[in-house]
């Protein structure tokens, strides 16, 4: 019988003894063995199934019940150029947008002040737009289907806007690749719960052990090729490119710096 600790073995290529009883089945199993795909076969993905997968994104808990999000369905090839690559060519593409729009609309509608275009609002109406895409792909993948979200949609995030025709107030938080999987995909290994879950108090003080442990188990089952090693111009390809070493090359530059310039201009003061 496959078990819960098979799965979690390889979610974490840790061997512990959690699970043991319990049979991989239901949605724990699927949660612990889910993985994004980014190849899909040319089946198509029914309406009547997306319209179901998209009530499941809205059944996503949203803070206070606002509800402050929008999902944009993708279709027009027009639009879809704007992603291009495999991205673009996916059976179902979507793009999860953080939306204060809706409320500050019903505000004058409604009659009252819209006091609340602060940080706070940002970071609410984006915790929404993901866990309404969370909810969806969750389904999704209990369908059989394959997902992959994408947040380089914020690198062009002005062209976006426009093809979409998001107004302000409305911004793109992920796009959603969707298809039947014409891969199995792999299991990407997770950092030990000990580095990530605390008790009562936080504490990092094994890091650089535990990550280290963690690099030397993920090396074991895939190695980062060259190829997938980032900014090799600047630091070099290794033999032995950790998940550590790689995601702090990554971030050593700045990623979409513009960003707060852009939601400035597009209806966010972020006081
Ligand atoms: C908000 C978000 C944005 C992402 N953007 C991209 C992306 O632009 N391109 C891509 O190939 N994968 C993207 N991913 C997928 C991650 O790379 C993937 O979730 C991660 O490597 C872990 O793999 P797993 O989902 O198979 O467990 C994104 C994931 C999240 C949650």
């Amino acid at each position: 019988m496959t078990t819960i600790a098979d799965l979690y073995k390889a979610r974490f290529g840790l061997d512990k003894d959690i699970g043991q009883d319990m049979k991989a089945e239901g949605t724990v199993a699927g949660i612990l063995n889910r993985r994004s795909h980014r190849r899909y076969t040319d089946e198509p993905v029914s309406n009547d199934l997306l319209d179901v997968l998209l009530a499941c994104a809205q059944s996503a808990p949203a803070k206070s019940d606002l509800q402050q999000y929008s999902i944009i369905v993708v279709e027009d090839p027009k639009a879809r150029e704007v992603i291009g690559g495999w991205e673009g060519a996916a059976p179902v593409f979507l793009m999860f947008c953080a939306d204060s729009r809706r409320q500050r609309k019903l505000a004058k509608i409604r009659g009252h002040d819209f006091e609340n275009d602060n940080v706070d609002t940002f970071m609410n109406v984006c915790v929404d737009a993901a866990l309404a895409m969370q909810s969806f792909i969750l389904a999704a993948e209990s369908a059989g289907l394959g997902c992959c979200p994408i947040s380089q949609v914020r690198n062009r995030i002005e062209a976006w806007c426009e093809v979409l025709g998001l107004p302000e107030g409305v911004f793109p938080i992920s796009g959603l690749c969707v298809g039947w999987p014409s891969t199995p995909g792999f299991i990407s290994m997770r950092l030990p719960p000990s580095t990530v879950v605390h008790r009562d108090r936080y504490d990092d003080s094994n890091l650089e052990a535990d990550v280290d442990a963690y690099d030397k188990r993920r090396h074991a089952i895939y190695a980062i090729p060259p190829e997938k090693q980032r900014l090799t111009e600047r630091y070099g390809a290794l033999d032995f490119c950790g998940w550590s070493e790689n995601t702090t090359r990554q971030l050593s530059e700045p990623e979409r710096a513009g960003f707060k310039a852009f939601l400035n201009k597009h209806g966010f003061s972020l006081k």
